[in-house]
């Protein structure tokens, strides 16, 4: 009996319905109120409590097709999708429930009746394992309903004791599994080759009794009950005659339209059925409420987002495409989902922005990846080249095994977080002491910064440390450090860095290569050239080009964070930010990556405001009356009772102890260099300003004249003509995949012409040329077609990989079977092969042996057909 994916839905439904079942819709892929799951993963999770007896409802029956999700926590199936016919990160769950009140042998009768009257499969095909210990089970199934014994069989804990998670409601379970039939490789539940995807579990009928504690002892329930959950596309596989769920009707439209977008011709290929797999978790999880971030929900979110965009991108994408398949998503779920319909926009804009993010450090991280592999020994990643991906490249751990999986290495997951805890106390250093040098420094100096103002001057020198320690003097050579009376420099503080510069007295006394502050005092950073003394006077200099760049920089972050909350918003705030003498660096918060548009505006208000060359003012105030005046202040930051506040004009008003430019004309020019997300929530934009700025823009005129000149246009008609050439390369890949089939078909034809006949069968035997062992299928079944009855035997080889395939009309396959037919011809070529009676393939690794193999198969037809 063949049913669509939903008729199988409603049958079941109306099923139990009809039985005393209260009907109850899917919840949420999020767990209400449950701290303990991830994720809705069974369809008894929103019943927990009633099973535990801790919430009544007025029935004691109930059937649902509910949403689950597999993607993190006990039950855990993202590594596998792809691999197998029948993992996913997100299914839909049939199950029927009974609250204390039917137990075992009603749960064993229903879904036998199901099975094999509704849905009519055929009795012989069915497997049933009970727990080790359940005589009951055991005996339902064997007298009851009267399957053979040898189709039982009894398992362990390990797959025969269901629970919910570390804890909750659990107890002993009896699956039924589906047979797939002998051309697919496997064997019964309980033997060495279960794994296989001949005999496939359809059903688990779980006799609900204990509820799990924290320390693993079981306590019982208030009274047995049952939990069931059959996978809806496990089942609709089985009444659809195929053996992978890629390849019910459900999945297969997902897969045609994401070959359609993305552009690629293999319909068979793992990654079309990863990116069909996820496209359903991220978007329920979207529609559930959780957007992609950094930790939690989010985090596995976006995980399983950046896993279909890489899996896309090996399929050649060109841009984002993931989110362009909600359409077809909801022309296969949203009637039966109307929570998806709704949420149409929602997932679509958080999957596009997603993948744009990703876009961005995607090419670059498979790069740095590939060197890596490139220069490795042995099959293991190393855990410093992971925590990179990881941190810099935006790469989840489990998509950098899923590469390597497909290369077959694996990844030093312990080194990986070796990586991460080094990152950790780093990060945790760096916040407390500023820079690690000053940790075992102690002044109670209280120096004087002259630096707003001046940028050099006069001043005495009152103490000096070398290695850590206090002394009276430094010798030439020596590196260490020195507090002033007084000072112009400046000590790293606010996101601005230190001054450089030098003292002096006749010639250079001392270099300054960074200034910090210890306690209040200014503390110069350096090396000796000559002797130097506490007392001694000397005349001091900063670097002033370099502070003058700086001032413009630190300018230019104030303007922006303005510029910012105008385009943006006035969520807008400051989250970090960085002032060096080559660019500047500020992090906000902001939920989306910023537009072309809206970095666009940001930069030319603040250009504006440049132009406008505001007088730049600064004023001490007390805190209370600068909050009130409207300037911005860091949230969470102390402040002094005393503030300074530094304006310009009426567009920006900070707190700020920084240095700054005079007028904001002085600024020159500013550029926006970069914009990129670096934690949930947070964004981080890198510019340029002054000199630097014309650098940039002038870098730019470079690489836009360059690409022009390869293409021979005007720079001013780049993009028509880039598109012309990605049109043109479009249609020359569509040409060619034309000759590839016309000439496919010409072959063919006399392939029919020079068939054999054995016994009065016609039969063709040919190795072939020039043919992708991707065509085979599809030449075989024309040729299937041409012939009307008959067989076919096809090799191709190249280097030392040798395919081979055999159809037989279905008319024949009762005397010859396929697979049987490859298997002869295979093991001449060191091969073997497998499928299904009227369709077979194999590989093989001997090309000289091609004839052979086909005498092989010829030999062994005849006999058959003799
Ligand atoms: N809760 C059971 C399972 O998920 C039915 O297999």
């Amino acid at each position: 009996m063949s049913m669509t994916s939903a008729e199988v839905r409603e049958a079941f439904l109306s099923y139990f319905a009809d039985r005393g079942h209260q009907r109850v819709a899917s919840a949420s892929l999020i767990p209400g109120n449950d701290p303990t799951l991830l994720f809705t993963n069974a369809g008894m999770v929103p019943f927990k409590d009633v099973f535990l007896g801790d919430e009544q409802r007025d029935y004691n029956r109930a059937t649902s097709s509910q949403r689950c999700l597999r993607a993190g926590g006990k039950h855990n199936d993202l590594e596998n999708v792809g691999y197998t016919a029948r993992h996913h990160t997100f299914f839909e769950m049939l199950g029927n429930f009974s609250f204390g009140d039917y137990f075992k042998r009603e749960a064993i009768q229903y879904a036998w009746e199901f099975l094999t009257e509704v849905l009519q499969l055929p009795k012989e095909k069915l497997w049933v394992t009970v727990f080790t210990e359940d005589d009951e089970a055991y005996a339902i199934w064997a007298n009851e309903i009267g399957v053979p014994q040898d189709r039982i069989s009894r398992i362990g804990e390990k797959d025969n004791f269901w629970a919910m998670g570390d804890t909750g409601p659990c107890g002993p379970c009896s699956e039924i599994f589906y047979d797939h039939g002998e051309d697919v490789w496997g064997g019964p539940p309980g033997t060495p080759e279960e794994d296989g995807d001949r005999y496939i579990e359809i059903w688990n009928l779980v006799f609900m009794q204990y509820n799990r504690q924290a320390d693993g002892t079981l306590q019982p329930l208030p009274k047995p009950s049952v939990d069931t959950g059959m996978g809806l596309e496990r089942i609709a596989a089985v009444l659809q005659d195929v053996h992978s769920n890629y390849e019910i009707d459900l999945f297969q439209a997902l897969i045609k339209a994401a070959a359609d977008i993305i552009g690629t011709r293999d319909l068979d290929s793992k990654s079309l059925r990863v990116i069909a797999d996820h496209i359903r978790s991220c978007s329920f999880l979207i529609a559930d409420g959780v957007q992609p971030s950094n930790e939690g929900r989010g985090y596995v979110l976006r995980r399983i987002i950046r896993r279909a965009v890489r899996h896309g991108n090996m399929l050649g994408a060109q841009g984002p495409f993931f989110y362009k398949l909600v359409a077809e998503l909801l022309r296969q779920m949203g009637a039966a989902y109307p929570e998806l319909q709704s949420k149409e926009k929602v997932i679509s804009d958080a999957l596009l922005r997603e993948e744009e993010q990703f876009g961005k450090t995607l090419e670059r991280g498979l790069a740095i990846l590939n060197d890596a592999l490139a220069d490795l020994q042995g099959s293991v990643i190393p855990g410093e080249v992971v925590f990179k991906l990881y941190d810099t490249y935006g790469f989840p751990v489990d998509l950098t095994a899923d590469i390597a999986r497909e290369k077959e290495l694996t990844i030093d997951v312990e080194g990986f977080e070796r990586a991460m805890e080094a990152q950790r106390k780093r990060a945790q250093q760096a916040s407390q002491f500023g820079v690690d040098y000053n940790e075992r420094l102690k002044s109670s100096h209280r120096s004087e910064f002259t630096g707003y103002s001046a940028t050099s001057g006069t001043s005495e020198v009152v103490e000096l440390f070398a290695d850590g320690e206090k002394v009276k003097q430094l010798s030439p050579g020596q590196q260490g450090v020195v507090v002033l009376s007084q000072t112009p420099f400046y000590a790293e503080s606010g996101g601005q860095v230190g001054d450089v510069g030098r003292f002096l007295i006749d010639g250079t006394v001392f270099v300054v290569e960074d200034t910090q502050y210890i306690g209040k005092a200014i503390a110069h950073h350096g090396r000796a050239e000559a002797e130097l003394q506490l007392g001694d006077r000397v005349k001091v200099e900063i670097d002033s080009q370099r502070r003058a760049a700086i001032k413009r920089n630190h300018s230019s972050t104030h303007l922006l964070h303005a510029a910012l909350r105008n385009v943006l918003g006035e969520h807008v705030t400051q989250k970090g930010s960085l002032v060096t003498a080559e660019r500047l660096r500020f992090d906000f918060s902001h939920f989306a990556a910023l537009t072309a548009a809206e970095i666009d505006a940001i930069e030319l208000q603040v250009n504006e405001e440049i132009f406008a060359n505001h007088q730049l003012t600064t004023a001490l105030m007390p805190i209370e009356e600068a909050k009130q005046a409207g300037a911005m202040a860091l949230f969470g930051e102390k402040y002094d009772d005393d503030v300074r506040v530094v304006r310009m004009g009426d567009y920006s008003m900070e707190l700020c102890g920084g240095t700054h430019v005079e007028r904001t004309g002085d600024i020159g020019m500013f550029r926006i260099v970069s914009e990129a997300g670096i934690a949930s929530g947070v964004r981080r934009i890198e510019a340029v300003s002054g000199l630097a700025a014309v650098r940039h823009s002038q870098h730019q005129q470079q690489l836009l004249r360059q690409s022009a000149g390869l293409l021979k246009a005007d720079p001013a008609h780049l993009p028509e003509r880039l598109q012309q050439q990605l049109d043109r390369a479009k249609g020359l890949e569509r040409s060619i995949a034309d000759l590839q089939q016309q000439l496919a078909a010409q072959a063919g034809g006399s392939l029919v012409d020079d068939a054999l006949e054995i016994a009065g069968k016609k039969v063709i035997l040919a190795q072939l040329e020039n043919v992708e062992s991707k065509a085979l299928r599809g030449m075989v079944d024309d040729l299937k077609n041409q012939l009307g009855s008959g067989i076919v035997v096809l090799a191709i080889a190249n280097d030392n990989k040798v395919s081979l395939i055999v159809g037989v009309t279905k008319d024949l396959t009762s005397k010859v079977k396929a697979g049987d037919i490859v298997n002869v011809a295979a093991a001449e070529v060191g091969g073997k092969g497998g499928g299904r009676p009227d369709m077979a393939q194999a590989g093989g690794t001997d090309s000289s042996k091609v004839s052979q193999a086909l005498a092989a198969a010829q030999g062994r037809i005849e006999e058959l057909l003799r």
